[in-house]
């Protein structure tokens, strides 16, 4: 607690001795492939007579392992423990939570490189984006640990004659944590710190490409010393054990992050009353993003370039934070599309597990058939200037997509593809690319490219986005320094990564004492 946080460092694989012990953890993860994973309730192991498999997108014959699914049963089994270990966690003092996540940040750092191996298999991440998300994950532990501790510290009331007042964050109880398959170590591991530093019991449901990263996360936390059935591990349907636990009376709270439809799903109905419910269930819902990179007539055309390319294809556009719209100014439109097509045919496609790969595969069969589709679309709404195919069979390889002079309100320029697809708009000046870059249903992040103060000075009070960006990609958030997390559509408001966020997952309590 005395030592600040720092954000965790990336590993540099231009390092050979990196390149190495990052070679040796792939081989390890490698032995370790297609193993079986109980449900963990309470500390035991559950199977069931419903398994998943978890395959490679890289390569779509190699499974990673198979996991056991949950039934509403197990799902009411889940909710029982947490509620029953939730009478005690409650009482934990927070410096003891937090240790704990310290510990849980540690033995990760020690096993990085295993950790984003798995990453690299299960998710298809690239070495780079893997060992952010690792970082990610650890940041996120050490993170809100402090920022538990801050919390717990006496909170500053105004004092009155012959009253002692006190006021504490009290935890809320069981919370549903359902994490997104595209950082499925960092915001899992974050969304579920977050609640067990705060006090609260768990039911994580991981997501159904991802299961096995989670498995490999509650046997690091168990191994920190946390004790059985604050977080319970229950992979299941979406639409039978989701919506179960969503809609369960002990249901305090639901932390998801995930699409728009899921996200508004899930709104829906925790707003609805259970018979025995006593409380309104909260929401906490990081959703999707239609993100924009505005490029100024008067800007650095190769950081522009450079930006838009970093955030449109970095893990081939999979990320919430994904630049999908390229809103570029007349004056300089023909000159930056041609530089992001020339640095976009420089990105080597290929098996993540080859260190020289930049574009691996997107997660499954139906994100591969969503975004061929509106490739699809794209190409009659606009023109085709670099991309459109696939890649290798074995996998699900698409290759990175720009589609040109696209209008404003076309489909691909409003609706989430979630894929390597990035559309180019022209603007007529400043005022209408900001303009262009509201036009939609979400505000999670967007970026401007400008070198003019005044024109910055107005993107900052009008481009309407949780994470806005000058001069730089509009991807990357690092925890601590930009909390994470945007408007509208995009969500509940939450800031992933700030210092407001386990103000979420806590309710304030004020005992007031006369003497
Ligand atoms: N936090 C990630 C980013 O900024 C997205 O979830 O890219």
């Amino acid at each position: 607690m005395n030592i600040p946080f720092v954000n965790e460092p990336f590993t540099s694989f231009a390092n050979p001795a990196n390149q190495e012990a990052f070679e040796n953890a792939l081989r390890q993860v490698e032995s370790e492939l297609g193993q079986q994973y109980s449900m963990i309730i309470g500390g035991q192991k559950v199977t069931s007579s419903r398994t998943l498999t978890s395959v490679n997108p890289a390569n779509k014959e190699q499974i990673i392992g198979t996991i056991y699914q949950a039934d509403q049963e197990l799902a009411e089994q889940a909710i029982q423990t947490a509620a029953e270990t939730f009478r005690s966690w409650k009482h934990t003092d927070p410096n003891e939570r937090a240790r704990l996540l310290y510990k849980a940040a540690a033995i990760m750092r020690r096993r990085k490189h295993e950790f984003s191996a798995w990453l690299v298999y299960e998710s298809g991440k690239t070495w780079p984006e893997a060992d952010a998300d690792t970082a990610e994950a650890i940041d996120f532990m050490e993170f809100y640990a402090r920022d538990m501790q801050r919390l717990s510290q006496p909170q500053p009331l105004t004092r009155i004659a012959g009253e002692d007042n006190e006021l504490t964050y009290i935890p809320l109880g069981v919370g549903i944590v359902i994490p997104p398959w595209n950082f499925p170590l960092a915001i899992m591991a974050g969304m579920t710190s977050a609640a067990l530093v705060s006090g609260n019991t768990v039911v994580l449901k991981p997501a159904s490409t991802t299961p096995v990263i989670a498995a490999k996360f509650m046997e690091l936390l168990a191994e920190a010393g946390l004790p059985d059935g604050v977080v319970n591990y229950l992979p299941g349907p979406g639409i039978e054990v989701g919506d179960y636990l969503v809609d369960h009376a002990l249901t305090r709270f639901i932390s998801f992050t995930g699409s728009r439809d899921v996200g508004l799903r899930i709104n829906e109905r925790a707003a609805r009353t259970a018979p025995g419910q006593k409380w309104i269930k909260r929401v906490i819902a990081e959703m999707g993003g239609k993100d924009s990179i505005v490029v100024d007539n008067d800007s650095d055309l190769e950081l522009a370039a450079e930006s838009i390319t970093a955030s449109a294809f970095g893990f081939s556009g999979q990320k919430c934070s994904a630049c999908s719209r390229a809103i570029i100014h007349k004056d300089v439109y023909d000159v930056v599309l041609q530089k992001v097509i020339e640095r976009t045919k420089q990105l080597t496609m290929g098996s993540p597990l080859e260190v020289n790969s930049q574009v691996g595969p997107v997660i499954d069969d139906k994100a591969y058939a969503k975004i061929n589709e509106y490739i699809e679309i794209g190409k009659s709404e606009g023109r085709l200037v670099l991309g459109g195919g696939t890649g290798s069979a074995e996998g699900y390889f698409i290759e990175p997509t720009i589609i040109a002079d696209v209008d404003p309100q076309a489909r691909i320029a409003q609706e989430e593809i979630f894929g390597p697809v990035l559309a180019f708009i022209k603007a007529e000046d400043f005022q209408d690319a900001l303009d262009i870059a509201n036009n939609t249903d979400y505000g999670l992040t967007g970026a401007v490219i400008s070198r003019n103060r005044e024109h910055l000075q107005q993107a900052r009070q009008e481009f309407f986005a949780g994470n806005l960006y000058f001069n730089r990609k509009c991807t990357g958030a690092l925890v601590g320094t930009h909390p994470f997390g945007g408007f509208n559509m995009s969500g509940t408001d939450s800031k992933a990564g700030g210092r407001d966020y386990l103000l979420l997952f806590t309710q304030a309590k004020l005992v007031s004492e006369k003497y």
